[in-house]
Protein backbone atom coordinates (compact mmCIF):
# COMPACT_ATOMS: atom_id res chain seq x y z
CA UNK A 1 0.00 0.00 0.00
CA UNK A 2 2.85 2.54 1.05
CA UNK A 3 6.27 3.83 1.13
CA UNK A 4 6.65 3.07 4.56
CA UNK A 5 8.13 5.98 6.86
CA UNK A 6 10.65 3.25 7.94
CA UNK A 7 12.24 3.44 4.74
CA UNK A 8 12.82 7.52 5.05
CA UNK A 9 14.54 6.49 8.65
CA UNK A 10 16.20 3.54 8.31
CA UNK A 11 20.01 4.46 7.73
CA UNK A 12 21.29 4.60 4.51
CA UNK A 13 24.81 3.06 3.55
CA UNK A 14 26.31 6.57 1.45
CA UNK A 15 29.70 4.76 1.60
CA UNK A 16 30.79 4.62 -2.10
CA UNK A 17 34.18 3.70 -1.59
CA UNK A 18 33.99 0.10 -3.90
CA UNK A 19 32.50 2.35 -6.91
CA UNK A 20 35.09 3.22 -9.25
CA UNK A 21 34.26 6.92 -9.59
CA UNK A 22 33.90 7.27 -13.44
CA UNK A 23 31.32 5.26 -13.39
CA UNK A 24 29.61 6.81 -10.21
CA UNK A 25 29.59 9.95 -12.31
CA UNK A 26 28.11 8.67 -15.33
CA UNK A 27 25.44 7.06 -13.20
CA UNK A 28 24.53 10.36 -11.53
CA UNK A 29 24.51 11.99 -14.93
CA UNK A 30 22.15 9.63 -16.12
CA UNK A 31 19.79 10.02 -12.75
CA UNK A 32 20.22 13.98 -13.27
CA UNK A 33 19.10 13.74 -16.89
CA UNK A 34 15.80 12.32 -15.64
CA UNK A 35 17.13 8.82 -17.51
CA UNK A 36 15.30 5.70 -15.67
CA UNK A 37 17.82 3.05 -14.54
CA UNK A 38 17.18 -0.57 -15.52
CA UNK A 39 17.89 -3.50 -13.89
CA UNK A 40 21.26 -4.72 -16.07
CA UNK A 41 22.60 -0.46 -15.41
CA UNK A 42 25.67 -0.51 -13.63
CA UNK A 43 24.65 1.44 -10.57
CA UNK A 44 26.31 2.06 -6.84
CA UNK A 45 26.22 -0.45 -4.56
CA UNK A 46 24.19 1.81 -1.91
CA UNK A 47 21.84 2.55 -4.77
CA UNK A 48 21.31 -0.88 -5.13
CA UNK A 49 20.41 -1.29 -1.12
CA UNK A 50 18.53 1.07 -0.80
CA UNK A 51 16.43 0.37 -3.46
CA UNK A 52 15.95 -3.37 -2.49
CA UNK A 53 15.61 -2.00 1.12
CA UNK A 54 12.28 0.65 -0.03
CA UNK A 55 11.02 -1.59 -2.42
CA UNK A 56 10.92 -4.79 -0.63
CA UNK A 57 9.57 -2.71 2.81
CA UNK A 58 7.32 -1.20 -0.03
CA UNK A 59 6.12 -4.83 -0.60
CA UNK A 60 5.91 -5.94 2.73
CA UNK A 61 3.37 -3.11 4.18
CA UNK A 62 1.06 -3.83 1.04
CA UNK A 63 0.92 -7.59 2.14
CA UNK A 64 0.76 -6.47 6.38
CA UNK A 65 -1.65 -3.93 5.15
CA UNK A 66 -4.80 -6.78 4.13
CA UNK A 67 -4.81 -8.09 7.49
CA UNK A 68 -6.73 -4.96 9.13
CA UNK A 69 -8.92 -5.08 6.40
CA UNK A 70 -8.97 -8.71 5.82
CA UNK A 71 -9.86 -8.90 9.69
CA UNK A 72 -13.41 -6.70 8.84
CA UNK A 73 -14.69 -9.02 5.28
CA UNK A 74 -16.68 -11.24 6.83
CA UNK A 75 -18.23 -8.52 8.80
CA UNK A 76 -18.81 -5.77 6.19
CA UNK A 77 -22.82 -4.71 6.76
CA UNK A 78 -23.82 -5.29 3.01
CA UNK A 79 -22.99 -7.94 0.42
CA UNK A 80 -22.04 -4.91 -2.00
CA UNK A 81 -19.31 -3.69 0.86
CA UNK A 82 -17.98 -6.68 1.47
CA UNK A 83 -17.44 -7.19 -2.50
CA UNK A 84 -15.74 -3.89 -2.75
CA UNK A 85 -13.73 -4.42 0.29
CA UNK A 86 -12.65 -8.17 -1.13
CA UNK A 87 -11.73 -6.45 -4.60
CA UNK A 88 -9.69 -3.49 -2.24
CA UNK A 89 -7.78 -6.22 -0.47
CA UNK A 90 -7.40 -8.49 -3.30
CA UNK A 91 -5.53 -5.16 -5.25
CA UNK A 92 -3.30 -4.77 -2.51
CA UNK A 93 -2.11 -8.06 -2.58
CA UNK A 94 -1.56 -7.71 -6.28
CA UNK A 95 0.89 -4.75 -5.49
CA UNK A 96 2.57 -6.63 -3.08
CA UNK A 97 3.86 -9.01 -5.76
CA UNK A 98 4.40 -6.50 -8.41
CA UNK A 99 6.81 -5.17 -5.90
CA UNK A 100 8.33 -7.84 -5.03
CA UNK A 101 8.74 -8.75 -8.52
CA UNK A 102 10.43 -5.04 -9.27
CA UNK A 103 13.02 -5.84 -6.34
CA UNK A 104 13.79 -9.40 -7.58
CA UNK A 105 14.82 -7.78 -10.03
CA UNK A 106 17.77 -5.87 -8.29
CA UNK A 107 18.87 -9.67 -7.23
CA UNK A 108 17.16 -10.51 -4.13
CA UNK A 109 14.78 -13.30 -4.15
CA UNK A 110 11.24 -13.24 -2.58
CA UNK A 111 11.92 -15.98 -0.26
CA UNK A 112 15.15 -13.55 0.96
CA UNK A 113 12.13 -10.88 1.10
CA UNK A 114 9.51 -13.14 2.86
CA UNK A 115 12.37 -14.43 5.30
CA UNK A 116 13.50 -11.28 6.83
CA UNK A 117 9.95 -10.02 7.19
CA UNK A 118 8.98 -12.88 8.95
CA UNK A 119 12.17 -13.03 11.05
CA UNK A 120 10.88 -9.24 12.25
CA UNK A 121 14.69 -8.23 10.21
CA UNK A 122 12.73 -6.01 7.37
CA UNK A 123 10.17 -3.65 8.46
CA UNK A 124 6.72 -2.39 7.33
CA UNK A 125 4.72 0.80 7.69
CA UNK A 126 3.79 1.33 11.28
CA UNK A 127 0.26 2.08 10.30
CA UNK A 128 -0.46 -1.29 10.13
CA UNK A 129 0.57 -1.50 13.94
CA UNK A 130 -2.92 0.21 15.36
CA UNK A 131 -6.70 -1.72 15.54
CA UNK A 132 -9.39 -1.91 13.41
CA UNK A 133 -12.24 -1.48 15.76
CA UNK A 134 -15.34 -0.70 14.26
CA UNK A 135 -16.55 -0.15 10.51
CA UNK A 136 -16.11 2.85 10.44
CA UNK A 137 -11.90 2.32 10.43
CA UNK A 138 -12.55 0.50 6.92
CA UNK A 139 -13.52 4.01 5.83
CA UNK A 140 -11.22 6.11 7.54
CA UNK A 141 -8.44 3.66 6.43
CA UNK A 142 -9.15 3.72 2.61
CA UNK A 143 -9.52 7.87 3.27
CA UNK A 144 -6.63 8.78 4.72
CA UNK A 145 -4.11 5.83 4.99
CA UNK A 146 -4.61 5.02 1.60
CA UNK A 147 -5.22 8.88 0.78
CA UNK A 148 -2.04 9.34 2.51
CA UNK A 149 0.22 6.34 0.02
CA UNK A 150 -1.11 8.15 -3.21
CA UNK A 151 0.69 11.41 -2.10
CA UNK A 152 3.78 9.55 -1.11
CA UNK A 153 3.63 7.13 -4.56
CA UNK A 154 2.19 9.88 -7.02
CA UNK A 155 5.95 10.90 -7.21
CA UNK A 156 7.78 7.42 -7.24
CA UNK A 157 5.96 6.71 -11.13
CA UNK A 158 8.88 9.25 -11.80
CA UNK A 159 11.56 7.51 -9.60
CA UNK A 160 14.94 6.72 -10.78
CA UNK A 161 14.63 2.85 -11.16
CA UNK A 162 12.88 1.59 -14.04
CA UNK A 163 10.91 -1.29 -12.32
CA UNK A 164 9.74 0.51 -9.59
CA UNK A 165 8.53 3.22 -11.25
CA UNK A 166 6.48 1.08 -13.71
CA UNK A 167 4.60 -0.82 -10.83
CA UNK A 168 3.55 2.37 -9.23
CA UNK A 169 1.38 3.53 -12.02
CA UNK A 170 -0.40 0.82 -12.35
CA UNK A 171 -0.65 0.58 -8.23
CA UNK A 172 -1.49 4.78 -8.21
CA UNK A 173 -4.45 4.34 -10.45
CA UNK A 174 -5.80 1.27 -7.65
CA UNK A 175 -5.05 3.38 -5.16
CA UNK A 176 -7.73 5.81 -6.11
CA UNK A 177 -10.11 3.74 -6.10
CA UNK A 178 -8.92 2.53 -2.58
CA UNK A 179 -9.24 6.30 -1.02
CA UNK A 180 -12.58 6.65 -2.71
CA UNK A 181 -14.66 3.88 -1.75
CA UNK A 182 -13.08 4.63 2.18
CA UNK A 183 -14.34 8.43 1.16
CA UNK A 184 -17.66 6.55 0.22
CA UNK A 185 -18.07 4.61 3.65
CA UNK A 186 -17.14 7.84 5.88
CA UNK A 187 -19.76 10.18 3.58
CA UNK A 188 -22.50 7.15 4.24
CA UNK A 189 -21.98 6.97 7.99
CA UNK A 190 -21.27 10.96 8.39
CA UNK A 191 -24.88 11.13 6.96
CA UNK A 192 -26.43 8.18 8.94
CA UNK A 193 -28.04 7.99 12.48
CA UNK A 194 -26.20 9.42 15.20
CA UNK A 195 -24.34 6.54 16.33
CA UNK A 196 -23.23 6.22 12.75
CA UNK A 197 -21.74 9.51 12.87
CA UNK A 198 -19.89 9.21 16.18
CA UNK A 199 -18.23 5.89 14.90
CA UNK A 200 -17.04 7.89 11.98
CA UNK A 201 -16.06 10.31 14.03
CA UNK A 202 -14.45 8.58 16.32
CA UNK A 203 -12.45 6.41 13.64
CA UNK A 204 -11.07 10.22 12.33
CA UNK A 205 -10.02 10.54 15.53
CA UNK A 206 -7.74 7.51 15.77
CA UNK A 207 -6.43 7.41 12.29
CA UNK A 208 -5.54 11.19 11.57
CA UNK A 209 -2.32 11.23 13.58
CA UNK A 210 -1.24 7.96 12.20
CA UNK A 211 -2.01 9.18 8.78
CA UNK A 212 -0.18 12.20 9.06
CA UNK A 213 2.88 10.31 10.71
CA UNK A 214 3.16 8.06 7.36
CA UNK A 215 5.10 10.95 5.61
CA UNK A 216 7.76 9.94 8.15
CA UNK A 217 9.91 12.26 10.33
CA UNK A 218 10.41 16.03 9.72
CA UNK A 219 12.83 17.01 7.05
CA UNK A 220 15.34 18.26 9.34
CA UNK A 221 15.39 14.98 10.99
CA UNK A 222 15.39 12.84 8.11
CA UNK A 223 19.18 12.52 7.53
CA UNK A 224 18.90 9.76 4.12
CA UNK A 225 16.38 12.40 2.34
CA UNK A 226 18.97 14.50 0.66
CA UNK A 227 20.94 11.31 -1.13
CA UNK A 228 17.51 10.06 -1.88
CA UNK A 229 16.26 12.98 -3.38
CA UNK A 230 19.98 13.06 -5.29
CA UNK A 231 20.01 10.06 -6.73
CA UNK A 232 15.72 10.97 -7.55
CA UNK A 233 14.69 7.52 -5.63
CA UNK A 234 12.70 10.29 -3.96
CA UNK A 235 11.51 13.25 -5.76
CA UNK A 236 9.79 15.27 -3.04
CA UNK A 237 10.71 15.82 0.88
CA UNK A 238 8.26 14.32 3.35
CA UNK A 239 7.04 17.74 4.76
CA UNK A 240 6.28 18.92 1.26
CA UNK A 241 4.31 15.61 0.80
CA UNK A 242 2.59 15.71 4.31
CA UNK A 243 1.56 19.70 3.91
CA UNK A 244 -0.06 18.56 0.46
CA UNK A 245 -2.21 15.87 2.14
CA UNK A 246 -3.57 18.06 5.28
CA UNK A 247 -4.30 20.94 2.21
CA UNK A 248 -5.94 18.16 0.16
CA UNK A 249 -8.06 16.17 3.50
CA UNK A 250 -9.05 19.24 5.49
CA UNK A 251 -11.69 20.13 2.98
CA UNK A 252 -12.84 17.12 2.57
CA UNK A 253 -13.31 16.55 6.69
CA UNK A 254 -15.28 19.61 6.79
CA UNK A 255 -17.62 18.29 3.72
CA UNK A 256 -18.47 14.88 5.73
CA UNK A 257 -19.35 17.31 8.77
CA UNK A 258 -16.54 15.99 10.92
CA UNK A 259 -14.23 17.56 13.12
CA UNK A 260 -10.48 17.42 12.73
CA UNK A 261 -8.84 15.84 15.95
CA UNK A 262 -6.38 18.81 16.27
CA UNK A 263 -7.34 22.09 17.59
CA UNK A 264 -4.78 24.12 16.01
CA UNK A 265 -5.63 23.47 12.85
CA UNK A 266 -6.01 26.51 10.98
CA UNK A 267 -6.07 27.83 7.30
CA UNK A 268 -3.04 30.57 7.11
CA UNK A 269 -3.95 32.95 4.67
CA UNK A 270 -0.04 34.68 4.45
CA UNK A 271 1.01 31.16 3.64
CA UNK A 272 -1.58 29.50 1.64
CA UNK A 273 -1.51 26.29 3.75
CA UNK A 274 -3.38 25.06 6.43
CA UNK A 275 -1.04 25.41 9.93
CA UNK A 276 -1.43 22.03 12.01
CA UNK A 277 -0.30 21.35 15.62
CA UNK A 278 2.65 19.25 16.94
CA UNK A 279 3.14 15.64 16.12
CA UNK A 280 3.54 13.37 18.89
CA UNK A 281 6.98 11.87 17.17
CA UNK A 282 7.46 9.57 20.43
CA UNK A 283 4.54 7.68 19.54
CA UNK A 284 6.05 7.34 16.46
CA UNK A 285 9.05 6.00 17.28
CA UNK A 286 7.33 3.72 19.49
CA UNK A 287 5.84 2.15 17.09
CA UNK A 288 8.51 2.15 14.71
CA UNK A 289 10.40 -0.04 17.84
CA UNK A 290 7.79 -2.47 17.25
CA UNK A 291 5.27 -1.55 20.19
CA UNK A 292 2.64 -0.87 18.20
CA UNK A 293 -0.76 -1.85 19.87
CA UNK A 294 -1.12 -5.04 17.38
CA UNK A 295 2.41 -5.36 15.79
CA UNK A 296 2.68 -9.08 17.66
CA UNK A 297 -0.35 -10.27 16.36
CA UNK A 298 -0.03 -9.13 12.76
CA UNK A 299 3.22 -10.52 12.46
CA UNK A 300 1.85 -14.07 13.96
CA UNK A 301 -1.17 -13.48 11.78
CA UNK A 302 0.98 -13.11 8.16
CA UNK A 303 3.61 -16.20 9.48
CA UNK A 304 0.65 -18.36 9.83
CA UNK A 305 -0.98 -17.45 6.00
CA UNK A 306 2.46 -18.54 4.57
CA UNK A 307 2.69 -21.62 6.21
CA UNK A 308 -1.03 -22.65 5.96
CA UNK A 309 -0.07 -21.73 2.65
CA UNK A 310 2.52 -23.80 1.77
CA UNK A 311 0.51 -26.53 0.05
CA UNK A 312 -0.62 -24.24 -2.65
CA UNK A 313 2.96 -23.39 -3.09
CA UNK A 314 3.70 -26.76 -3.46
CA UNK A 315 1.15 -27.47 -5.62
CA UNK A 316 1.79 -24.85 -7.75
CA UNK A 317 5.39 -25.90 -8.36
CA UNK A 318 4.68 -29.55 -9.05
CA UNK A 319 2.11 -28.55 -11.66
CA UNK A 320 4.47 -26.43 -13.09
CA UNK A 321 7.50 -29.19 -13.38
CA UNK A 322 4.66 -31.39 -14.82
CA UNK A 323 3.72 -29.22 -17.87
CA UNK A 324 6.83 -28.31 -18.36
CA UNK A 325 7.46 -31.82 -19.16
CA UNK A 326 4.42 -32.33 -20.95
CA UNK A 327 5.51 -29.17 -23.54
CA UNK A 328 8.83 -31.57 -23.72
CA UNK A 329 7.47 -34.35 -24.76
FE1 LIG B 1 -1.68 -0.62 -2.30
FE1 LIG C 1 -4.59 0.89 -1.30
Amino acid sequence: MYTTELQKVSALDNSLSADPPELVAAFEARVAADAFIEPKDWMPQAYRRTLVRQISQHAHSEIVGTLPEGNWITRAPSLRRKAVLLAKVQDECGHGLYLYCAAETLGTSREQMIEALHSGKAKYSTIFNYPTLTWADMGAIGWLVDGAAIMNQVPLQRTSYGPYARAMVRICKEESFHQRQGYEIMMTLANGSAAQKRMAQDALNRWWWPSIMMFGPPDDNSPNSAQSMRWRIKRESNDDLRQRFIDVTVPQALALGLTLPDPELKWNEARDHYDYGPIDWEEFYAVVRGEGQVAKERMSARVKAWEDGAWVREAAAAHAVKKAKRNAA
